[in-house]
């Protein structure tokens, strides 16, 4: 064999190992963080929500990027819980006047809807998983907090709902009034009863995403989630 060959065979070796090596350990890095064992691929960021098809899907397995940022943040019109801060009061400018008029529909039928968490920069999302481990431990936060970089709130498009109490579960007027009520003005309950497998997030009867009006009936009508709605497609 000559010098030359030798060269490129060990070269090649190296790097076939090398492959082989990375795709066994199947680990992936995103946003500065390497996730082992999973299946995680990073959401094409120019991709918005458009009626019909284009619909961003953010979950355990799709993140997006780090500095991933909505252009067209915007303060809604409605009430706001006092403990909501600033920067989760906007919503992209889509969501704007769906959410407003969700708001005084239900107001109209004495139903008080608060505002309380929608988009949350990498960095908040961040800091309300850390404080969420500390304050309920692990188990709760991965059944109800996503890891930032994979939380729908980064995108804009994604809401948490709380009423007078901060008492937001099934059963009361106003999370029953949302679940019932929030696909006409194009919203989904995002992590509905019972799909957790299919979600990843345990039932949030607060937390409804903006799908569009078309998709959000669909969902509505056949039960099922997002991802079950895009497997269709
Ligand atoms: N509570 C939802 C899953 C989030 O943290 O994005
Ligand atoms: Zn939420």
């Amino acid at each position: 064999m000559n010098k030359g060959f030798k060269n490129i065979l060990a070269v090649s070796t190296i790097i076939i190992c090398g492959s082989l090596y990375i795709l066994g350990n199947n680990e992936i890095a995103i946003n500065n963080t390497r996730y082992k064992g999973m299946e995680i691929s990073l959401n094409d960021k120019t991709n918005v929500v458009e009626e019909g098809n284009g619909l961003l899907l953010v979950n355990s397995k799709l993140g997006l990027d780090t500095k991933y940022k909505p252009k067209d943040l915007e303060i809604p019109n409605i009430p706001f819980a006092n403990e909501s801060q600033t920067e989760e009061r906007q919503v992209t400018k889509i969501v704007v006047k769906p959410l407003e008029d969700l708001i005084n529909s239900a107001k109209a039928e004495e139903i008080i809807l608060l505002g309380n968490s929608a988009y949350r920069s990498y960095d908040l999302q961040k800091r309300i998983y850390k404080d969420s481990v500390k304050a309920y431990g692990k188990k709760y936060t991965e059944d109800y907090v996503a890891k930032a970089g994979f939380s729908e709130h980064q995108t804009g498009l994604a809401i948490d709902i709380t009423n007078e109490h901060r008492y937001f579960v099934k059963g009361t007027n106003e999370a029953d009034w949302l679940e019932k009520n929030c696909y006409k003005f194009g919203f989904i309950i995002r992590y509905p009863e019972g799909k957790n497998d299919i979600t990843g997030i345990a039932y949030e009867p607060w937390h409804i995403r903006y799908v569009g009006e078309q998709v959000a009936t669909y969902i509505h009508n056949k039960g099922i989630t997002l991802e079950e709605y895009l497997e269709e497609q």
